[in-house]
This record gives C-alpha cells, sequence and structure tokens, in this order.
C-alpha cells in the first residue's frame, strides 16, 4: 500500500518521518505531498491519520528492516533542516530517504562520496548561498512613522525557502526596531523581541511605503560616484534579481550613462558637485572604479585597508573542509606571501596542529579582515588592530566562505574572529573561551590567538594558553566527526 504524507514543514516532516520509520514504511512505500488541505478536490475532509502501524508497512518490504527510531545527530540534523528549504518538488521524499538509510546503519549517508550525500550536501550548500546572498542584497526602507510597526519594510525573491532563517539573522541585528520581510510565499515580522510569521500583505515590491525608499535613493545618489562606476563588475556581480528589488538599482542605468558621458570630473555626483564650496579634483587612483560590491577579492575597496597593503590574502584549504580556523588579519609575511599563517604565528599554529592531531590540510584557514593593516616603525611594518568598520566590512567575504566552504566548526582564533563571525563587536573571548556553542548551525570554538600566545610574557601562563589552543583543535575535531 502506498501512503500519501502531507509536510509543509520541516517540523511536520520531521514527525510524520520519526513515525514511518518507527512502523519500518520504506521510502517507496510513501508519496509526500505539500499540498495543502484546502487544495485538496472538492475540498474532501481528510481523516484524521492513525498512528503507522505495521499494516502500513508494504508486504514487499526489504530485508533490512529499519530499528526503532534511532536518536539523530544534531549536525544530522541541522543539515536535513537546510536542505528542506531547498525547493525541489521531492525533497521530503529524498530526506526521508536520507534518514531511512541512516537508519540503517549506511552512515555514508551524509558524505559527499555517496551519490545522496553528494546531492544532500549540495543542497545544504545552496541554502547557505541562499542565505549569503539575502543577508547581502537585502533592502529595508523606512515607513512613515505615522504608519506605526513595522517601522522598516523589505522586499526579496529568493529562489529557496530562506526566509525563516534570515529573519533570524536580521532580529539579532537590528534590536528593537520592527520590520517586516515581504517574499512571494510568505512574510515575516520582527515585533522588536520575537520573530512571527507576518500576514501576507505584501504581494510585491509595489506594496512597500516609499518615503524610505526616496530617503535611501537621494542618500545612494549622494554618496555615489558615476566616474568611480564601473558598469561589468555592478552589473556581473549581482544577477538581476537581486538589483530589480534593490532601490539602487533604479539608479543604475541614469548613472552608467553619466558615467560614459564622463559627465563626472570631481569626487561627488552632480547633486554634491552643485553645492557651493571648494572643488577638490580626483587623483588617479581614486578615479579607479569603485567597488561597492567587488566580484573578486583583490578588487575590494570596501574599507582602505587596501590602500596600503601589498595585496587582499584570501583563505586557503580544501573547499569541503569540515573545520574552519579564523584568524585576525594578515600579518606582515602572509601579506608579502598571500597566504595566510605563514609568519611567527603560523608556527604556533603548527605547533597546535602537530600536539593536537588535528591536519593543517584537513581545515581551511582565514582571517576576518583580509588585508594587512600596519602603520610605519622605523624599517618595519607594526601589526595594528583592524577597527570595528574594517571587520564589518570585511564580513562580507567570511560570509562567502561560510555559505562556500559550509564547515560544521569554526574556530575563532582571538577576539576579533570572534567578533567577526558572531557579528556582535561586543562579544569577548572571555565570556566564550573554552566552552564550544552553536551560532547560525554550526559550532563554535573559541581559542586564543596565535600572536597572543607569542607575546605572553609569563611561561606558565603561556603553556596554559597553548593547551587552550591544542585542546580547542581536538574538540573541533571530534565536534566534526560527530557531524558526519
Ligand atoms: N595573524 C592572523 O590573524 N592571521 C594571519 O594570517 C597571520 C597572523
Amino acid at each position: 500500500m502506498m501512503l500519501t504524507v502531507r509536510a509543509q514543514s520541516f517540523a511536520q516532516w520531521r514527525k510524520e518521518a520519526r513515525e514511518l520509520l518507527a512502523a519500518g514504511v520504506p521510502p517507496h512505500a510513501v508519496q509526500w505531498s505539500e499540498a495543502l488541505q484546502s487544495d485538496d478536490l472538492f475540498g474532501a475532509v481528510e481523516q484524521p491519520r492513525q498512528a503507522y502501524g505495521a499494516a502500513d508497512a508494504p508486504a514487499t518490504a526489504p530485508s533490512a528492516t529499519a530499528p526503532a527510531a534511532a536518536r539523530m545527530p544534531r549536525d544530522m540534523l541541522r543539515m536535513l533542516e537546510s536542505a528542506a528549504c531547498f525547493r525541489a518538488p521531492d525533497r521530503y521524499a529524498f530526506l526521508y530517504k536520507i534518514v531511512w538509510r541512516w537508519q540503517l546503519g549506511q552512515k555514508e549517508v551524509l558524505s559527499p562520496a555517496d551519490e545522496d550525500g553528494a546531492r544532500l550536501n549540495a543542497m545544504v550548500k545552496t541554502i547557505r548561498r541562499e542565505e549569503h546572498k539575502m543577508h547581502a542584497y537585502l533592502r529595508f526602507r523606512e515607513r512613515p512613522p505615522a504608519a506605526g510597526a513595522p517601522q522598516f519594510v523589505a522586499w526579496f525573491e529568493p529562489q529557496h525557502d530562506v526566509l525563516p532563517q534570515v529573519a533570524e539573522h536580521f532580529s539579532r541585528r537590528m534590536g528593537h526596531t520592527t520590520w517586516m520581510i515581504g517574499t512571494p510565499q510568505a512574510t515575516m515580522l520582527w515585533d522588536g523581541s520575537r520573530v512571527v510569521p507576518g500576514p501576507p500583505v505584501m504581494q510585491g515590491p509595489e506594496d512597500i511605503a516609499d518615503t524610505g525608499e526616496a530617503m535611501w535613493l537621494t542618500y545612494y545618489r549622494s554618496t555615489y560616484n558615476p566616474a568611480r562606476l564601473n558598469v561589468s563588475v555592478m552589473q556581473g556581480h549581482i544577477a538581476n534579481r537581486y538589483w530589480k528589488n534593490m532601490p539602487e538599482g533604479a539608479l543604475v542605468p541614469a548613472m552608467i550613462a553619466e558615467a560614459a558621458a564622463g559627465a563626472q570630473r570631481h569626487g561627488q555626483t552632480k547633486t554634491v558637485g552643485a553645492r557651493t564650496g571648494v572643488t577638490i579634483p580626483i587623483s588617479a587612483d581614486d578615479a579607479q572604479p569603485k567597488r561597492e560590491q567587488p566580484s573578486t577579492l583583490d578588487q575590494c575597496r570596501r574599507c582602505d585597508l587596501w590602500r596600503n597593503a601589498t595585496q587582499a590574502v584570501p583563505g586557503v584549504g580544501s573547499q569541503s573542509a569540515r573545520i574552519m580556523l579564523v584568524g585576525e588579519q594578515p600579518g606582515d609575511q602572509e601579506d608579502l606571501a598571500d597566504t595566510p599563517f605563514i609568519g611567527p604565528a603560523g608556527q604556533v599554529l603548527d605547533e597546535a596542529f602537530a600536539q593536537s592531531g588535528l591536519g593543517r590540510d584537513t581545515v581551511y584557514l582565514t582571517n576576518a579582515v583580509k588585508h594587512f593593516k600596519w602603520e610605519p616603525r622605523g624599517k618595519r611594518r607594526l601589526h595594528k588592530t583592524p577597527a570595528q568598520m574594517e571587520v564589518s566590512a570585511c564580513s562580507y567575504w567570511l560570509e562567502e566562505e561560510l555559505a562556500s566552504i559550509g564547515p560544521q566548526v569554526v574556530v575563532a582564533l582571538g577576539g576579533t574572529a570572534l567578533k567577526a563571525i558572531l557579528g556582535n563587536p561586543k562579544a569577548t573571548l572571555g565570556d566564550r573561551i573554552g566552552t564550544p556553542f552553536q551560532h547560525e548551525g554550526r559550532w563554535i570554538v573559541v581559542v586564543y590567538h596565535p600572536s597572543y600566545i607569542l607575546r605572553v610574557p609569563d611561561a606558565e601562563a603561556k603553556a596554559r594558553a597553548m593547551e587552550v589552543l591544542v585542546e580547542g583543535f581536538r574538540v573541533a575535531e571530534k565536534l566534526a566527526n560527530e557531524a558526519v
């Protein structure tokens, strides 16, 4: 007998899947449906479903029957939850196949080397990327105060069902400011203390009250310099589906035209240039295209650190690493060699790799800030801690790395890395060191920065800090192994 089971959310799927597994119902005997009950032909009333019983298992059940529903590791659940956001007609059937195989002891079903595992991992990666795009390109517009809550609204058309987790992301960043995010499928509302599903009032961007939009456009027009406009970067990096819902997208054709006509000779737009006062001719350097959304790290001009650095230092390591190590910023040697952690701090890291047994070649190694910040001291370039706005500007790249690598565990090497990973400038090492915790679906392990270990004068304190680093690596590896 073929069972038809409804699931319209991960929570529903999970509940049904648990019962099906316990009753030993194999994937080929279940048809999953996402249809609303009200979509039923002639509005037929569905009979309340009894718990699945042995009778639901087909007579031709495979000889390998599932054991009573075993507890799934949390990381596996998280993968399934992510994959459930992937819009595919067979998503719930596929997820059931995954858990069925896993219950049979086929743990390789989670591995990219397995055919189903490869699809699962690709789905998870796509979802992480979609979340990242939505974080980067979603634009809130302010509503008139008289309109009451929500104070801000945003419209976005995601390709997958990532709205709930994106709403959580913004709720952590916007304090008590109320907002609503609309998509063609659903709306979410932040009332200042909770995220709740919003009313389906937003049919499209035209529903958005536009005083905020007018303000945004004025701001954007006055800060954007067409002389610096790099058309191919601007159009190539951000797909049309994002541009069309970004207020500044409406300005782009006119700005391109202005840039092409060479209309802009000064370091600001017409509006600003029309103001009386001193005209400042721009230098050849400043005339370089401004890349608000750079297509490559090397072209990044999101802050000014690029000016004094030799180059941007990208992360290195396996694209499917399960552990990502995040440092602060490249040092003098890293800046010259274009590789993270090859100088003195890298040697401390190597020692920790050796003591913990974690392989440097198995992890992905990067920094919160990708350009070397320094000040001259005689002939030396002395490390300078990056400012919070530099860390925030560079979080664009860290988020992109997190989305594309998709590590299960992230090791924060020191306070700057921790702030960048959490997107919280107030986060401190003292609160977090030594106790792994979950953040946005992955484990975070916090340890001392290797440079701190180098600097500690007291031998005993140095040894203790090193032990924290080594233990952190061991814990990271254990958590990553449990996740598979
Ligand atoms: N310190 C860091 O944080 N990163 C490096 O790459 C080198 C030193």
